[in-house]
């Protein structure tokens, strides 16, 4: 990474991890993107839906997140969040037909990948980061997070096979370590 450019650290390489450097990317290309993840990349997301992923509902017509809510019913409250006010289902149903992933609707409104096998969404993302330039650091830890003096965050990483420690500076910050208990 060059110096005198900023460093956003995704802590955690699952959907919303990943997707989230994405989009960081997208929105401020010089941004150096770092996601932290300590096993493998999404790996919920290759086991979700029965290793089929269903990606989002396709019967909310009127792209309103209160009727995806209602089909959530464990999700409902995290579903009410800021982000879906921008970016509700018809946003991630185009956002994958736009990058090559043909989805379809079964009657009950679930949404699954044409090829019914959640590697096409994984394929997807971890493509769609590679070509924009997110660097994705898998089987590390994040253990510890400091401020620094000058208002930026220092993680540690332990790569706990190889007994190796590292420290990483970072200017922005997106939590995205799913349900673990944050560091
Ligand atoms: C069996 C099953 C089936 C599911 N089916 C569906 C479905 O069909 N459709 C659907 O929409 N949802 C489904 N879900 C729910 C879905 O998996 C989750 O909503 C989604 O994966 C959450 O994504 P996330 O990025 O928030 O968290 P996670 O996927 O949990 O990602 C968090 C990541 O952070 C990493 N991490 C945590 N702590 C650290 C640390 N200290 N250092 C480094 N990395 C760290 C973890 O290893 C993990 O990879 C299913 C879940 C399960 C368990
Ligand atoms: C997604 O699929 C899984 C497994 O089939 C199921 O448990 C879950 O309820 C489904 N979610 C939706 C919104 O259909
Ligand atoms: C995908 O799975 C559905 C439901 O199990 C099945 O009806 C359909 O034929 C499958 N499609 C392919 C291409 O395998
Ligand atoms: C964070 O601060 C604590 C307490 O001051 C210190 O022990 C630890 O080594 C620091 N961690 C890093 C990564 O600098």
């Amino acid at each position: 990474m060059s110096i005198g450019e900023e460093v956003l650290v995704v802590f955690g390489g699952g959907a919303a991890g990943v997707y989230g450097a994405i989009r960081a990317k997208t929105v401020a290309p010089k941004l150096n993107v770092v996601v932290i993840e300590k096993g493998k990349p999404l790996s919920k997301v290759r086991i979700s839906g029965g290793g089929r992923c269903n990606v989002t509902n396709g019967h909310c017509v009127d792209n309103k997140i209160y009727i995806l809510a209602e089909r959530y019913p464990r999700g409902y409250r995290e579903f009410r969040g800021t982000f879906f006010d921008v970016h509700g289902p018809m946003d991630t149903m185009s956002w994958f037909s736009d990058h090559g992933v043909d989805l379809k609707t079964e009657d009950d409104g679930r949404v699954f990948p044409v090829s019914n096998s959640s590697s096409s969404i994984i394929d997807c993302h971890l493509s769609e980061a590679k070509q924009r330039g997110v660097f994705l650091q898998t089987g590390k830890v994040v253990t510890t997070t400091n401020a620094t003096a000058g208002g930026k965050f220092l993680f540690k990483l332990e790569k706990r096979t190889l007994n190796l420690v590292e420290c990483i500076e970072a200017d922005y910050l997106l939590i995205a370590s799913g349900s673990s208990k944050p560091v």
